[in-house]
């Protein structure tokens, strides 16, 4: 028998309800804040991930998965943002509408060792708004996240923020860094002794416990921001609490992608163990120009929509419409019952019938294990008299309706 792929996930009936409903307070939060739903391909060229993520990040050294075939290699999707401003460029978006609000949900991939709430495949709702650098968009972004998540009924949640500073300000970070980790670096893995040639900031999300201690033992601050960005960052701060978000200053969270400048975030939750960020962002000014386009700057975020449901446990809404269940007993009964159910749904009411052709008692079991709120009986005496027997399952009674009343019957 064959079975799933390492690191993916089949979402059956029982869990899709569950993400419907995420992805529906999602839309509807996102409209919200007018941000409309984009909608990229999965496969990309290798080289946009390379150019915007950065050649020693963490997801494009290990994680990415390749497709090759005889002229290209294509890479699928590690994440969306990249994705979104190639697209953003490629449609001209930045000469027809300048300042843009795109929210998107899908499948991401990454090669990464499974684990509880750490997929190869897995699904990201977030957000990109491209086009300002105004701190009042940083606030607003982190807002909505956070609106998102009260929608969704999770709290518990730690938001932690920081600030990278300018590409200016980040050199000088990686500077100091450089400076303490050499004298450190025998404590390293070898990835991160590279990484302190290569691309020092990258030390900082190192999953290694060992070079976790080291980053520990770092003295860091805010003093590698220069006079705007640190106005910046204060203004975000002063926000924040205008609207009374909770949130820590969190010196050492860089993350791992090379775009990130100015704000950065992660949102956290207790209760997910290791894999414990349900979602992240952060400002990328120099995104849009590095990929072609005018020098405009942006923001987004993206939650992980498995990681939401660990957050969230057991949704027990149902948001499934009531069923009816057509039985169906002779020949001329299921030829009518064919019609009757045509009108029922085109009269927006769930129903179904038994295709197995099972006795009335089979039937009514197949009703009860479909979970049907009520069951119609249709046989040749009901049909003579144009009338149905409707039977209500959990009061366990039944009467006899008209059929041409069926419909007004079944909707009050
Ligand atoms: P990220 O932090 O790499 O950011 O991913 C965002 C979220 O996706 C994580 O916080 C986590 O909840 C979820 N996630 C990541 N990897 C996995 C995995 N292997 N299995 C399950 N869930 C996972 C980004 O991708 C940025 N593009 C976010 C962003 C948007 N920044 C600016 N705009």
């Amino acid at each position: 028998m064959f079975k799933r792929v390492t690191g993916t996930k089949d979402i059956l009936p029982e869990e899709a309800s569950s993400w419907q409903r995420i992805e529906a307070e999602a839309r509807n939060i996102f409209s919200l804040y007018n941000y409309r739903e984009i909608r990229t391909p999965i496969i990309e060229e290798v080289s946009l991930f390379n150019r915007t993520l950065g050649t020693t990040a963490e997801i494009v050294q290990k994680q990415m998965f390749l497709i090759h075939n005889q002229e290209d290699t294509y890479a699928l999707r590690p994440e969306g943002t990249a994705s979104i401003v190639r697209s953003y460029l490629e449609n001209n978006l930045d000469k027809t509408s300048g300042f843009i609000k795109l929210y998107y949900i899908g499948p991401m991939f990454r090669l990464e060792r499974p684990q509880k709430g750490r997929l190869r495949q897995f699904h990201h709702i977030g957000c990109e708004a491209i086009g300002s650098q105004d701190a009042a968009l940083d606030l607003e972004i982190i807002a909505l996240a956070v609106q998102l998540l009260k929608s969704f009924g999770i709290s518990g949640y730690k938001i932690k923020i920081n600030s990278l500073g300018c590409p200016k300000d980040k050199h000088a970070l990686s500077l100091r860094l450089k400076e303490s980790l050499e004298e450190k670096s025998r404590e390293l893995c070898a990835d991160c002794q590279e990484r302190i040639k290569n691309n020092v900031l990258r030390v900082l999300d190192c999953k290694n416990q060992t070079c976790q201690e080291v980053v520990k033992t770092l003295s860091m601050n805010q003093s590698h921001l220069c006079t705007d960005c640190l106005a910046h960052f204060e203004e975000v701060k002063k926000g924040l609490n205008l609207l009374d978000i909770p949130f820590q200053v969190q010196d050492r969270l860089a993350r791992g992608l090379d775009y990130y400048n100015r704000t950065v975030f992660e949102i956290t939750h207790s209760d997910l163990g290791s894999q414990d960020a349900i979602g992240a962002g952060g400002r990328y000014n120099n995104l849009v120009h590095e990929l072609g386009g005018p020098d405009l700057g942006g923001i987004g975020f993206a939650f992980g929509v498995e990681r939401l449901l660990l957050a969230i446990g057991a949704l027990t809404e149902n948001t499934r419409k009531k069923l009816v269940y057509l039985i169906t007993l002779g020949e001329a009964a299921k030829t009518a019952g064919i019609k009757i159910l045509d009108q029922l749904r085109k009269s927006d009411i769930a129903c179904d019938t038994d295709y197995l052709c099972k006795s009335l008692k089979g039937a009514l079991r197949a009703a009860n294990d479909a979970g049907a709120d009520s069951v119609l009986i249709l046989g040749d005496d009901e049909l003579k008299n144009d009338i149905i027997t409707l039977k209500d399952m959990s009061k366990s009674t039944q009467k006899e309706v008209k059929i041409e009343d069926l419909t007004k019957e079944l909707k009050c």
